[in-house]
């Protein structure tokens, strides 16, 4: 099956076409073309993602994104060779999911072929289906964990198609704490790499932090997690530093990422042991590609031996639009019949993993 996927939920645009076959479990994924352009230079400047920015970039870049991929695919761009067309509607940004939507739906118009849904989150999980590492079987049930800028949450597969949030963060995410974080030490956006990249230079020269972060809700007896108090802290502790000195920035990253991965760690291994029955551990979204934390959970992992790890490849562990063909290929198996039903497609800013089933 020929997917071309549109990804514009935050500030990346991403168009992909992919030919996918096979089991759901073992799928042959090939990437026949992929394009991304990331807006977060432009978004830089103000801090975050502004939304009405962000649509107008999107319009902007997705004809020639699409040129370009159909090109790397041999593809002519009148009637390619594609079955389905994929698209986010969800979550994410209301007026940047339009424009992917709207692109999508003049697509399948002109090419006379069906456009299904996609949610942004079901992408981040089956993101881990395209690893040219593991070749291996994906056998659920399976417990993901999704950590990106937007979302912190625990998700039970219990099959393809059927997910069940059991924990999520009350307020802020992972990686908007990581990206306030680094503002507060004049890092730029997004900042979940340069903190990372400091508090890793930290940890090889053997250093540790004179003071301790709080590590919100870890002895809470549920899933659930809370980021914006751990952002308050470094905020109060920036606050009573005299002057921000490279080593002190260097401590406040690394006990930072300490902490916030550390709290991680411990849900999931909560999560694990109360569903013995899971055969599979995802962690994916934006914040995955962190390395300390790829390490701890393969650390945490010894623990499990009958559960089998999977991450995604770092180039998708950030928004793309392959993820966005993998999650449509999903569907189309589960739910055959979103094919030959003509889907209103509407942007849903706070779209549920629950409620994506058909
Ligand atoms: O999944 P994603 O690309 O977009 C959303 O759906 O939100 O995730 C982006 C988030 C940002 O907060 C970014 O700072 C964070 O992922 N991130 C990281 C790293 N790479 C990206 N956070 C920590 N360490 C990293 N290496
Ligand atoms: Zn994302």
């Amino acid at each position: 099956m020929k997917i071309l996927a549109i990804e514009t939920s935050c500030d990346e645009t991403a168009v992909a076409l992919l030919e996918i076959s096979g089991a759901l479990e073992t799928p042959e994924v090939k990437v026949l073309g992929n394009t991304l352009l990331s807006q977060a230079q432009l978004h830089e400047e103000f801090g975050g993602v502004y939304p009405n920015l962000a649509k107008r970039e999107h319009i902007k870049n997705l004809p020639p994104l699409l040129a370009e991929t159909l090109k790397q695919a041999g593809e002519t761009p009148e009637q390619p060779n594609v079955d389905l067309i994929a698209v986010t509607t969800g979550p994410g940004l209301e007026p940047a999911l339009w424009t992917g939507i709207t692109f999508a739906e003049k697509l399948g118009k002109d090419w006379g072929k069906p456009v299904v849904a996609v949610n942004h989150m079901e992408g981040h999980i089956w993101s881990v289906l395209y690893n040219q590492e593991t070749n291996s079987t994906l056998t659920l049930p399976a417990l993901a964990l999704l950590v990106s800028g937007g979302h912190t949450e625990l998700v039970m597969v219990n099959d393809f198609g059927h997910y069940e949030i059991i924990g999520r963060t009350l307020d802020d995410a992972v990686g908007e704490a990581f990206d306030k974080v680094a503002r507060m030490l004049g890092l730029t956006y997004p900042g979940g790499p340069k903190i990372s990249k400091l508090a890793e230079e930290a940890r090889a020269k053997g250093t540790t932090p004179n003071f301790t972060l709080p590590r919100p809700m870890i002895h809470s007896h549920d899933l659930n997690f809370s980021y914006s108090g751990l952002k308050t802290a470094v905020l109060y502790k920036l606050k009573a530093q005299e002057s921000l000195t490279e080593e002190f920035k260097s401590e406040v990253a690394l006990e930072f990422e300490n902490a916030a991965v550390e709290v991680l760690v411990k849900k999931a291994e909560q999560a694990l042991e109360a569903h013995s029955e899971v055969k599979t551990f995802i962690v994916a979204g934006g914040v995955s590609a962190n390395r300390y934390l790829k390490r701890s959970f393969e650390n945490l992992l010894e623990k499990f031996p009958e559960v089998s790890l999977r991450f995604p490849s770092p180039e998708l562990s950030t928004d793309n639009a392959i993820m966005i063909g993998l999650a449509a290929y999903v569907r189309t198996q589960a739910f055959p019949e979103v094919l030959n039903r003509a889907e209103n497609l509407i942007a849903k800013g706070n779209l549920s993993l629950d409620s994506s089933k058909v």
